[in-house]
């Protein structure tokens, strides 16, 4: 019987909640699906931070790689300049761990909660996958004149050949495997981004030579925000780099009804992923046990599919589905009928 090593960061805010409903998850289906683990929390984030000066102890990376799983709740705290946790903690262990794609499945799961008209399950259902460790991200640049009426900021972002392939790749083998439709669109800007976009509309279609079962399309990013509203049965896989990625998902959770249900993976193929609901650590709803556990709920489900619990994966998956449309009235903290832990309560009694 398998036993997974899991490292749990609950991280800022609500993040704790929302993490320890997604234990109480996996301890249930573990015992329905009869394997085992073991988890070991890590109190990264603000209230370490602001303790101790530390953001990430030099042994973190480390430690995480000798794990199968890393799941997070949320960094962000409301006491901490913007940038510090982010940059140190989540951008960190994303990039030391390689975890270089962001997976965001985006799927409706009841029409209630679509705030476009007319749009039902089956017009919203299809993935995201965002390059995780480069373009802007890496954060490359430089002030010049700082502080004086001639300064410049310069903000670049950095595509190498081997980082674009190696997403696009992951993309056509995840439409090829697991696409509705087989169909992957690329979603740049190469009417404007003249460098960056042109490397990766080449790699895009010369991978796609090794693809011929995958239709390919081609989306400018504004254009792409306009289709999630007006037809967004239009996308199956979408492949983008990591600002357009984090840009589109935002607005991709709100058509299928909101961060409460926003499940996002770190993945790196090779090593070890983390999976995160990627709505923030929402702090005002701190301790209230009103915020919706179901985006970490969610994420757990898209952890157990990555260590190969595949039928664990749809079991929770099913149960969530069945939680949305028959229980919860509304996915919003505090809106739900429900309360944080209840809600936990709920998906379990549905596996
Ligand atoms: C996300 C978040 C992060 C990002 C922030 C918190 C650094 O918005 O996971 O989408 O920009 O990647
Ligand atoms: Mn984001």
């Amino acid at each position: 019987m398998s036993n997974y090593k899991i490292a749990v960061i609950g991280g800022d805010g609500t993040g704790p909640e929302v993490v320890e409903e997604g234990l109480k998850v996996l301890e249930a289906v573990a015992e329905k699906c009869d394997f085992k683990y073991e988890t070991t929390s890590y109190d990264f984030g603000g209230a370490r931070y602001l303790k101790t000066g530390e953001v990430l102890p030099s042994s973190a990376v480390e430690e995480l790689k000798t794990f199968d799983s890393i799941f997070l709740g949320a960094i962000g705290h409301p006491d901490v300049k913007p940038g510090i946790l982010e940059k140190g903690i989540l951008l960190k262990l994303r990039f030391d761990l390689d975890q270089y794609i962001n997976l965001r499945p985006v799927e409706l799961y009841d029409e209630r909660f679509c705030p476009l008209k007319d749009k039902k399950p089956a017009d919203i259902n299809f993935t995201v996958v965002r390059e995780n460790s480069e373009g802007l991200y890496k954060g490359l640049g430089e002030f010049q004149n700082k502080g004086t009426k001639d300064e410049i900021a310069i903000q670049i972002s950095h595509n190498t050949r081997k980082g674009v392939e190696r997403c696009v790749r992951y993309a056509f083998e995840y439409a090829k495997n697991h696409g509705r439709k087989k169909q992957l669109t690329l979603c740049g800007k190469t009417n404007v981004l003249t460098y960056a976009f042109d490397l990766w509309e080449r790699t895009f279609y010369e991978v796609a030579k090794e693809y011929p079962q995958v239709t390919t399309d081609y989306a400018h990013v504004d254009a792409t925000t306009m289709w999630f509203i007006k037809n967004p049965d239009w996308f199956d896989v979408i492949v983008t780099d990591n600002m357009f990625g984090d840009i589109i998902t935002d607005l991709a959770a709100m058509i299928q009804g909101g961060m409460g249900l926003a499940a996002g993976g770190n993945i790196n193929p090779n090593g070890v992923s983390m999976f995160e609901p990627i709505g923030g650590s929402a702090p005002k709803y701190t301790g209230k046990n009103v915020i919706n556990p179901l985006a970490a709920i969610c994420s757990l489900a898209m952890l157990l599919r990555q260590i190969g619990e595949v039928s664990a994966a749809d079991m929770v998956e099913n149960s969530v589905k069945t939680v949305v449309k028959t229980k919860i009235k509304s996915l919003a903290a505090g809106k739900m009928g429900y309360s944080t832990t209840e809600v936990g309560d709920l998906v379990v009694r549905y596996l």
